[in-house]
């Protein structure tokens, strides 16, 4: 069986002091043989402290976000080169609060992707539907159009991972059913695949994530593992998930 990924959402918490000491326990109770690829999203300015946190761990770490451009007169956004140099190995795209609070657009989300992969780090696409438009019936139609901007700007030889989180189930406890997910994950994979992606790409799922509903999401074919945003912030709760 292919090994399951679980990528930690951190978001705007935590500064270097207090992951320093997350990591210091999470660490502490990791089993010797951790079969599981673990990665985490911290913030931007806890970048270098996690990096040296991490040393000599098979744990990777990326940034939450990236600029479309590596350097240049864009006041106040943060260097997929830079994110490199200090060691990370990739970086969130897309994320629904990217798209919905900072406005980012699919071509701009695709962008980046491409920029993250020239650079050999992995990029983490989101995608996702809001209530209104899963109500509407148009879960399918969003996931291809998120999907396919992104399948189009990328080398799709190299590799890339995608996180289906319906946006209605991030942060609100409301996790989506196991046939919510079983079906959108299937077509996640019809279309990955029709489009010449690669059958390995693994398709994780995000919103509302916890150690006691993980373990019949991990269960369905499809899911490749998770992204966790609050769930990530207590070692216990996040190693209960990945194991
Ligand atoms: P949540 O967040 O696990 O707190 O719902 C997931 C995410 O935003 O990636």
């Amino acid at each position: 069986m292919k090994q399951k990924l679980f990528a930690a959402n951190w978001k705007l918490n935590k500064g270097p002091k207090e992951s320093n000491i997350f990591f210091k326990d999470f660490i502490s109770i990791l089993p010797n043989e951790l079969q599981q690829q673990i990665i985490f999203f911290v913030p931007a300015t806890n970048m270098e402290s996690t990096a040296k946190s991490l040393e000599g761990t098979k744990i990777r770490f990326g940034a939450q976000n990236c600029y479309s451009q590596v350097s240049g007169a864009f006041t106040g956004e943060i260097s997929a080169q830079v994110v490199k140099e200090i060691g990370a190995q990739s970086i969130l795209l897309g994320h629904s609060e990217r798209r919905h609070i900072f406005k980012e657009t699919d071509d701009f989300v695709a962008a980046k992707g491409k920029l993250v992969q020239s650079l050999n780090l992995l990029p983490m696409l989101c995608i996702g539907e809001t209530l209104e438009e899963r109500e509407r019936g148009k879960t399918e139609k969003v996931c291809e159009t998120q999907l396919m901007a992104f399948m189009k700007s990328i080398d799709l030889r190299k590799e890339w991972v995608v996180a289906y989180e319906p946006v209605w189930a991030i942060g609100t406890g409301k996790v989506a059913s196991l046939l919510q997910v079983s079906e959108t994950h299937t077509q996640i994979r019809k279309m990955i695949e029709r489009e010449g992606g690669s059958p390995q790409v693994p398709i994780l799922y995000g919103g509302s994530v916890k150690p006691e509903n993980s373990k019949e999401l991990l269960a369905i074919p499809e899911v490749g593992g998770f992204l966790v945003g609050g769930a990530s912030l207590e070692p216990q709760s996040f190693l209960k998930i990945c194991l």
